[in-house]
């Protein structure tokens, strides 16, 4: 059976891509007569026909490497139907080049907004399967994300190096993670680095609460603490304002200098502002990670096999699961809440600003 696959990642990159793409490919040279065609820069690649035959030898030596070896973009869903200047039809583009590729189908490695494009473009006709990829872990339907599990270590082991310094110093810390509209990064790290506040996207903080964690420990002579606040989160009078009103123009005023800035002001306690940013999506995926894309990946190569499309790889439990594309395009999994990680934050003392 021959099978001419094209391959694409998109969207911010995260550790295991190559992985996950190593397993892809030598899984679908073993199990079948596989060609397999690169597709450069995410979507953008599709649209301007941006392909490259790859063989064996490509995907070697790339399961420990950081970042994508196709090269990623983020190609905005709401803009996929848009024709702009350039008069390009983006979805036609798309088709096109699929059929000249004479592609049999499209792997698509990718968080939230790549899955709405794969969505699309299943719903047009052609034969998609979905891979889950995003340091954010936010992907509907799955429990995990490949990427995440890096992060966290990343992030975890960034705390761990602010607490001695904060200690040394009687310092607080802000330490801002990525995680625009849902905190699991933020939430693991802080539970795995003994992080004393931590503030998500789902749960919109008050800045006296945070103002009275600190002055607590301040008054048990423990002079030093440590914030994890996610990038989106938002004071409660922040989540009831419209985005445009929210006032945080400056880009170089994030959420996590605001707090510091605020709370200096208001204890009095010294405050620092980390932000690792990138640092927590680059570089070589964990061990986890790299079983994880493996499984992931192997998993797409089986379904191409069996001619299963329109659907997107998960994790449920210990299983591997296919998922219907468009039951997970659009939809973002939050913390809930009453999430059982986020009563064990607050059964051990986390203050999480409500
Ligand atoms: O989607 C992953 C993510 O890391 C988010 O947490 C973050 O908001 C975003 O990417 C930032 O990415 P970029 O700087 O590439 O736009």
């Amino acid at each position: 059976m021959k099978r001419r696959i094209g391959i694409l990642t998109a969207g911010g990159d995260c550790p295991g891509l190559n992985a996950c793409i190593r397993g892809v490919a030598r899984a679908a040279y073993e199990l079948f007569d596989a060609e397999i065609v690169g597709i450069s820069d995410g979507f953008s690649g599709l649209i301007e026909g941006s392909f490259q035959e790859m063989s064996k030898r490509d995907f070697s030596g790339i399961l420990t490497m950081g970042g994508t070896i196709l090269g990623t973009s983020r190609t905005p869903y709401r803009d996929m139907r848009v024709i702009g200047d350039d008069k390009v039809n983006k979805v036609s583009a798309m088709k096109d080049n699929y059929k000249w590729q004479k592609l049999d189908c499209l792997v698509t490695l990718g968080g939230n907004g790549t899955h709405k494009t794969a969505n699309m473009l299943s719903e047009e006709g052609m034969n998609v399967i979905g891979l889950p990829k995003t340091i954010d872990n936010d992907i509907w339907m799955t429990d995990v994300t490949f990427g995440f599990q890096t992060a966290v270590d990343i992030a975890t082991e960034v705390i761990d190096r602010l607490h001695t310094t904060a200690d040394s110093h009687g310092r607080v810390i802000v330490v801002e993670l990525m995680g625009n509209k849902a905190g699991w990064l933020t939430l693991a790290a802080g539970l795995a680095g003994g992080a004393d506040v931590v503030l998500l996207p789902e749960i919109p903080y008050d800045m006296d609460k945070v103002v009275e964690a600190i002055e607590a420990r301040a008054r048990i002579k423990k002079d030093f603490s440590i914030i994890a606040v996610a990038e989106g989160a938002l004071s409660k009078e922040e989540a009831g304002m419209k985005k445009k009103d929210r006032g945080n123009s400056n880009p170089y005023m994030t959420v996590g200098h605001r707090i510091a800035a605020e709370l200096q002001e208001r204890t009095g306690l010294e405050c620092r502002a980390v932000v690792p940013g990138h640092i927590q999506r680059g570089g070589s995926p964990s061990p986890y990670d790299r079983v994880l894309a493996t499984r992931l990946g192997v998993r797409a190569a089986e379904l191409i096999r069996d001619g299963k499309y329109g659907v997107t790889v998960g994790v449920s439990g210990q299983e591997i699961v296919d998922n219907p594309l468009d039951e997970v395009a659009g939809k973002t999994k939050f913390v809930p809440v009453d999430h059982q990680l986020v009563r064990t934050a607050r059964n051990i003392g986390i203050v999480l600003g409500d």
